[in-house]
């Protein structure tokens, strides 16, 4: 596949990572991949069923998701925080997955229009900054009838306890995990990105990380 270089740098220079918290937040994500499994297991099997054998992966993190792909596969993984990349690639080489990492972000990947047929996010599209353009860039990239499926966390309900707490610790949160929102509609973002289908279903997760735990899992079609 050719990747255009040309859109690497403003995308990549735009991405800050603190080296404290961009270590930290390698090492937390290490650290919570089974519990943040167990949480999730039951939607990510789900939207992540049949996955193609080439993925393209907005924020791939340290490789929660390269559990769900099929042996042999490739991933295209579009991971801008270098503090994220060794552990990535180690989780890769111990799942037998190839490896194709872009230093970049998701809102300019630099791959071809209509050339891939998956695309996967988890957790993402809170900690993207400009959402909207993310998904408009997983529609150009993705052929027509391809698929991008998601398990991201949500703002609550107003008048809810929940959201009640985003509200209260979106600071800290935001700081802590670089940059994440815990009060994003993202619901309303994948409707309103002119896919053909949008299929979503939240639902709400337990866990002392009290603004994390409303959450959606879903698939939209090019
Ligand atoms: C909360 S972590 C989730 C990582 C992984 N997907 C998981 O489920 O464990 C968010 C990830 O998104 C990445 N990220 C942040 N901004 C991004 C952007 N603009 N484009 C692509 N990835 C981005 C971060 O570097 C981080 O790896």
């Amino acid at each position: 596949m050719n990747i255009d270089s040309s859109k690497t740098s403003p995308a990549t220079s735009a991405f800050e990572s603190h080296a404290g918290r961009g270590r930290f937040n390698a090492a937390f994500f290490r650290l919570m991949d089974s519990y943040i499994e167990r949480k999730l297991r039951q939607h990510k099997k789900r939207v992540f069923a049949g996955l193609s054998n080439t993925v393209v992966e907005i924020g791939s993190g340290t490789g929660a998701n390269l559990r769900y792909l099929p042996d042999g596969s490739t991933l295209i993984a579009v991971e801008p925080n270098r503090y994220m990349h060794g552990p990535l690639r180690a989780v890769a080489q111990r799942a037998g997955v190839r490896l194709d990492l872009l230093d970049r972000m998701a809102e300019q990947s630099g791959l071809p229009d209509h050339s891939v047929d998956t695309v996967i996010s988890s957790l993402v599209l809170c900690t993207v900054q400009d959402p909207d353009a993310v998904l408009a860039e997983i529609r150009r990239i993705l052929r027509p009838g391809g698929t991008f499926r998601f398990v991201e966390h949500v703002a609550a309900k107003e008048g809810t306890a929940t959201r009640t707490a985003q509200r209260l610790l979106r600071r800290p949160w935001a700081w802590t995990f670089e940059g994440c929102s815990c009060e994003r509609d993202l619901e309303h973002s994948v409707r309103a990105a002119g896919f053909e289908s949008v299929t979503i279903l939240p639902y709400r997760i337990h866990t002392p990380f009290l603004p994390f735990n409303t959450q959606i899992a879903g698939m939209a079609r090019a």
